[in-house]
């Protein structure tokens, strides 16, 4: 079950209804700007601003993404400022012991651990997905010739997902799992914790022919993540910047209640065609494990060009916690 409402989450979470949210997990305009209406309008021309086009890769189109190293020391700080506020606004509705997930950038993620600790949360840890980026790794521009052995930054393959808590009102986590059902994260089964790196994947071609947003995250990733919010398995899962609707859709699949904030209407009216169809994806993928067989290529594998390439870039193998290694990234996932 859930609910969407077409706001500011801002303006929303000032009229919410004090601890009456058990977890949040959402992926903010971290840039800030990206998502402001002058950035939108050139994202949607396909020109310009903040949002870069990623190359071309065996002829298939890339989605565009923010170009975060354009932000000055004032967006810096304009940055932290809005994570701080958000903070002290979102901590309030939360009951204690409340999780809260917030996808970030490598770069970008001590403004936003600074500011929550400010507005009061415990920073925790992070949750890294894996998963084929283009970030970093490049020669210094225009001397790649002179510098062939130097790479600016490190070449990205992981996405931080910052986890904060509301401090727990009780003694102890089992108090506090007791009267607020929150305080832990629940685990993948019995003798399986949740991990705090999840082998992803860029989100598949079916998802994102669902979710025309360019900062959809995949079911696989979304559906784990959001299952571990909520420790007893009851209660809400909040997501304030819902986009088109990913962290409403694994909440659905996994069987939670949640609430889903949108402040852009195209955006909104995407999520409410896309939640249900999301949901319906992988049946069989609850986010109590790591492999997701139903992601099992369906059709004939095409471009071997884009396969060799994104292959030789996923991480190769995971131990799986009995000793045993075993090639964890799906050939559909790179592909799809
Ligand atoms: C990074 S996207 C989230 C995409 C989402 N993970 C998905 O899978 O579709 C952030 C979203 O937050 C929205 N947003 C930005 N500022 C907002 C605000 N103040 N209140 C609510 N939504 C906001 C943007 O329009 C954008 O769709």
């Amino acid at each position: 079950m859930y609910r969407l409402h077409h706001a500011d989450c801002f303006e929303w979470l000032r009229a919410c209804p004090a601890e009456s949210i058990q977890a949040v997990c959402t992926d903010p305009p971290y840039g800030v700007l990206e998502f402001t209406g002058k950035e939108v309008s050139k994202l949607r021309a396909g020109r310009g601003g903040v949002w870069r086009l990623p190359p071309t890769i065996g002829g298939s189109k890339r989605d565009p993404l923010p170009r975060f190293t354009v932000l000055t020391e004032a967006q810096k700080k304009q940055l932290a400022r809005f994570f701080g506020e958000w903070g002290r606004l979102l901590l309030p509705v939360l009951v204690p012991g409340a999780h809260v997930c917030v996808a970030g950038n490598p770069a970008l993620q001590h403004l936003v651990q600074g500011a929550m600790a400010e507005a009061g949360f415990e920073v925790r840890t992070a949750i890294m997905r894996l998963y084929y980026s283009f970030r970093g790794g490049d020669r210094p521009k225009n001397a790649e010739r002179e510098f062939p052995e130097v790479c600016v930054t490190a070449k990205g393959s992981y996405e931080p997902w910052m986890l904060f808590r509301k401090p727990i009102s009780e003694r102890t986590v089992a108090e506090n799992l007791r009267r607020w059902k929150t305080g832990g994260l629940r685990r993948l089964s019995l003798d399986k914790p949740l991990p705090d790196v999840i082998p992803s994947g860029r989100t598949p071609d079916r998802e994102e022919a669902i979710a025309d947003h360019p900062c959809l995250k995949p079911q696989h990733f979304m559906r784990i993540l959001v299952r571990a919010m909520l420790p007893l398995g009851e209660g809400v899962v909040l997501d304030p910047f819902m986009g088109s609707g990913s962290t409403l859709a694994a909440a659905e699949a996994v069987g939670y209640e949640s609430v889903g904030v949108e402040l852009d209407e195209t955006y909104f009216e995407q999520a409410k065609a896309s939640i249900p169809r999301l949901a319906a994806l992988y049946p069989r993928f609850i986010g109590d494990e790591m492999e997701m067989e139903a992601n099992l290529p369906t059709a004939p594998v095409q471009g071997d060009e884009q396969l060799s390439m994104l292959l030789a870039e996923a991480p190769a193998a995971y131990a799986d916690g009995q000793g045993t290694v075993r090639n964890r990234t799906r050939v559909s996932e790179v592909l799809s």
